[in-house]
């Protein structure tokens, strides 16, 4: 094999790369030492913004391949035919640290999947719980900003957290979950991954269903407790990043059993809960889980950089026969990814190949910007209609349309018949074993108890006991006792 050669970026051998040029053997360094100057200006830029949440993740490729069959209730071309195989490309995250932050918090986790089909890129992302804190894309911002580090103290802050939740009864199922055994995963293999959202399929008679995502681990589900996780925090703070990377290596593929509820459309409006709250779950009772396909990973990047801090997922991917519901916490997120993409990789990050559409290649009139590397040949025009042969629409919508009624305004969910801030709560605490409530109520308490406003250790407490009596009470004991040993 020939000896490769050290080159600039432009491309031309590099003769010394230990030792900077300079006038004489003491002399200062000279201007025209290309190689120097490129080498330490390029190295200023290495980083890029990191994400705004989710910062701190782990990356790999697979496929996703259909066990039954669904197409009654979408026309999805990836998932038309038992046996079908697509590529994947996941990436699991924690949410609210920076990228330095260490895995082995209590946090909930990102699920985010790119399914490769013929059809174009269909990205689902979700986290490892299948509720969400808040229901209204407006309070995202000041949800994040309260439970990342504070501006003064930059650290995160259980009074910013908790003052926070103080505000949103809506939160107490999902901080029920977070705080419960799930709440810190054992590794990203050993937890389930939700869309969390309600969704819409369509089937090829242009059928409307809504539809919730379940992928189950094949793994068996682990978690820490809150010293356990606390300890491998300290020791390493990459413990998911390492599990993840060692066992694809090893060839022990991680794979997940996807599942989906699917509510005929015509349901929704009389359901007991209003089904595009993403605060609530819908009882496997009500819509049972119907097996899709399963999810295996097989290969770690080559690349972190490239291949998963410049992954860009986005919920309005969507291909035909999928498309979003009408919950605004996913019409909300539909704007903010790709501007966060546009933001944090550039206009053209969909030509990057962890993001290209490989198996459908965009073609469109879409042009230009920074770093363009896909254009057409010399004949293509960039505009449409043409009299030239370009691309034209399909005139076929995505999925079935849906009928709405009203005056525009500002409007809180519709409540359904058995819709509060605190039944799902509670029946989710009821669920537990005796052991679990035990821990849930003392983690709870463990970050309450630092908080240093009496009104909103009150104002939180009065949310466990909306939710069931016992488990406000409970929590309200452990909160004194730790308060009092302060
Ligand atoms: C209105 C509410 C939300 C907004 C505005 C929002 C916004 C964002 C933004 C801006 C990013 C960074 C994207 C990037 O730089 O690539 C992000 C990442 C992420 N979000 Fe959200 N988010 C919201 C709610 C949610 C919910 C409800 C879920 C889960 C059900 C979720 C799951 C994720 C995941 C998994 C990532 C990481 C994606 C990746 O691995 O690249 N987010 N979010």
């Amino acid at each position: 094999m020939s000896k490769r050669v050290l080159t600039t970026e432009s491309g031309a051998p590099v003769a010394d790369n230990q030792n900077s040029a300079s006038a004489g053997v003491g002399g200062p360094l000279l201007l025209q030492d290309q190689h120097l100057l490129e080498k330490l200006a390029r190295f200023n830029r290495e980083r890029i913004p990191e994400r705004v949440v989710h910062a701190r993740g782990s990356g790999a490729y697979g496929y996703f391949e259909v066990t039954d069959d669904v197409t009654g209730f979408t026309r999805a071309a990836f998932l038309n035919e038992v046996g079908k195989r697509t590529e994947t490309f996941i990436r699991f995250s924690t949410v609210a640290d920076n990228l330095g932050g260490a895995d082995a918090v209590r946090d909930p986790r990102g699920f985010a999947l790119k399914f490769y089909t013929e059809e174009g890129n269909y990205d689902l992302v979700g986290n490892n719980t299948p509720v969400f804190f808040i229901k209204d894309p407006i309070k995202f911002p000041d949800f994040i900003h309260s439970q990342k580090r504070d501006p003064f103290t930059g650290k995160q802050e259980p009074d910013n957290v908790w003052d926070f939740w103080a505000h949103s009864p809506e939160a107490t199922h999902q901080i029920t979950w977070l705080m419960g055994d799930r709440g810190i995963p054992a590794s990203y293999r050993h937890m389930n991954g939700y869309g969390s959202h309600t969704y819409q399929w369509t089937n090829a008679e242009g059928e409307a269903f809504f539809v919730k995502y379940h992928f189950k681990t094949n793994q068996g589900i682990r978690c820490l407790s809150s010293e356990q996780g606390a300890e491998i925090a300290g020791k390493d703070a990459n413990s998911h990043q390492t599990d993840l990377l060692q066992a694809i290596e090893r060839g022990v593929n991680p794979s997940w059993t996807l599942y989906v509820q699917i509510m005929p459309a015509a349901e929704a409006a009389g359901y007991r809960f209003n089904p595009f709250d993403v605060t609530k779950v819908w009882p496997h009772a009500d819509y049972p889980l119907q097996r899709v396909g399963r999810l295996v990973l097989d290969r770690n990047p080559d690349n972190v950089f490239a291949e998963v801090e410049q992954a860009a997922f986005s919920p309005n991917n969507f291909v035909p026969g999928i498309t979003a519901s009408p919950d605004k916490m996913l019409q909300g997120r539909m704007f903010a990814y790709a501007d966060a993409h546009r933001y944090r990789l550039g206009v053209n990050h969909t030509q990057l190949p962890v993001n290209a559409p490989k198996n459908a290649p965009a073609d469109n009139y879409g042009r230009d910007g920074f770093y363009a590397t896909r254009y057409g040949s010399r004949h293509d025009k960039n505009y449409e209609p043409n009299s030239y042969d370009g691309p034209t629409q399909t005139d076929a919508p995505l999925g079935a349309p849906r009928e709405v009624s009203g005056w525009t305004g500002t409007y809180t969910y519709a409540e359904h018949v058995k819709d509060d801030h605190f039944f799902q709560a509670g029946e989710l605490y009821r669920l537990m074993s005796s052991d679990e409530q035990a821990r849930l109520v003392a983690n709870i308490a463990g970050g309450l108890s630092q908080v240093s406003r009496d009104d909103v250790v009150e104002k939180n407490l009065a949310h466990f006991h909306a939710a069931d009596p016992e488990y406000g009470k409970r929590v309200e004991e452990a909160v004194r006792e730790l308060r009092e040993n302060q």
